[in-house]
């Protein structure tokens, strides 16, 4: 991975939407506070009931926001990448970490250490509004998540996923068909869904014998057809 100088972290962080309300001697006084950390895909960056000492920003790369059973089982909250911030919650609340971080590439972050940030933020109203607004938009997203895991079966879970990762990718919502670029195993859809990965290969073969579905190379191509798969379920079970 291309390593990113001063100049150029800079010149992104004018960039980043959580930034966007800053002036430019408000975002370098924030990146004076920060220094940079680079880590490899696969990496632990901290574990849920850890005790919060930074706040991140990821500079390149992405990562994933995890519960882990105490049986090694995973249930993915969300994908973070480029421009997207965490460990923001356990600074605000003085709390523990409220779930586990993990590199899915390689990745570099701009790291605010614990009470640079505090002692800042408040002077700043604007980032706090912008704060607000991911809350709100990260909320709204773990309720939709939380009311599938408890109103439809593993098969609308897995339906519900593959539709949003397609139209999150920049597809039209009235197209006939959508591509998913993002590769995700079996695994990582079970472990977004709240099911085994056993089950999860066992839909999708359902999916791509009803056409629903097709692999294309190492992308996935989800048809309108599993949209309506989906409305007739929902409705079924709302
Ligand atoms: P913190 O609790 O400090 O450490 C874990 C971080 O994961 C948390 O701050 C948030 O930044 C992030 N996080 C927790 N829950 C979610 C969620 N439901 N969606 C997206 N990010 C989350």
């Amino acid at each position: 991975m291309k390593q990113i100088f001063y100049s150029e972290i800079s010149t992104y962080l004018k960039t980043v939407p959580l930034f966007s309300a800053l002036d430019d001697d408000e975002i370098e006084m924030l990146y004076a506070l920060s220094k940079t950390r680079r880590y490899p895909k696969e990496n632990i960056i901290f574990l849920q009931g850890d005790s919060g000492d930074a706040f991140y920003l990821i500079l390149n790369g992405e990562v994933k926001v995890v519960l882990l059973g105490a049986d090694g089982r995973e249930y993915i909250l969300s994908f973070l990448k480029k421009g997207d911030f965490f460990g923001e919650m356990a600074l605000f609340d003085s709390e523990a970490r409220s779930a586990s971080v993990v590199t899915t590439a390689d990745a570099e972050f701009l790291v605010i250490p614990r009470q640079a940030f505090l002692n800042h933020i408040s002077h700043l109203p604007m980032l706090l509004t912008k704060f607000l607004s991911t809350f709100s938009k990260r909320l709204r997203k773990t309720d939709e998540r939380l009311g599938d895991l408890a109103l439809l079966n593993v098969q609308g879970r897995v339906a519900k996923i593959l539709l949003t990762l397609a139209q999150t990718a920049g597809g039209l919502p009235r197209a006939e068909k959508w591509r998913i670029s993002k590769r995700l195993t079996h695994q990582d859809i079970a472990s977004m869904v709240g099911a085994t990965r056993e089950t999860v290969t066992r839909v999708l073969n359902d999916f791509k014998q009803q056409g629903h579905i097709v692999a294309e190379g190492k992308t996935l191509i989800v048809h309108k057809s599993l949209k309506h798969y989906l409305e007739v379920l929902s409705d079924h079970f709302y």
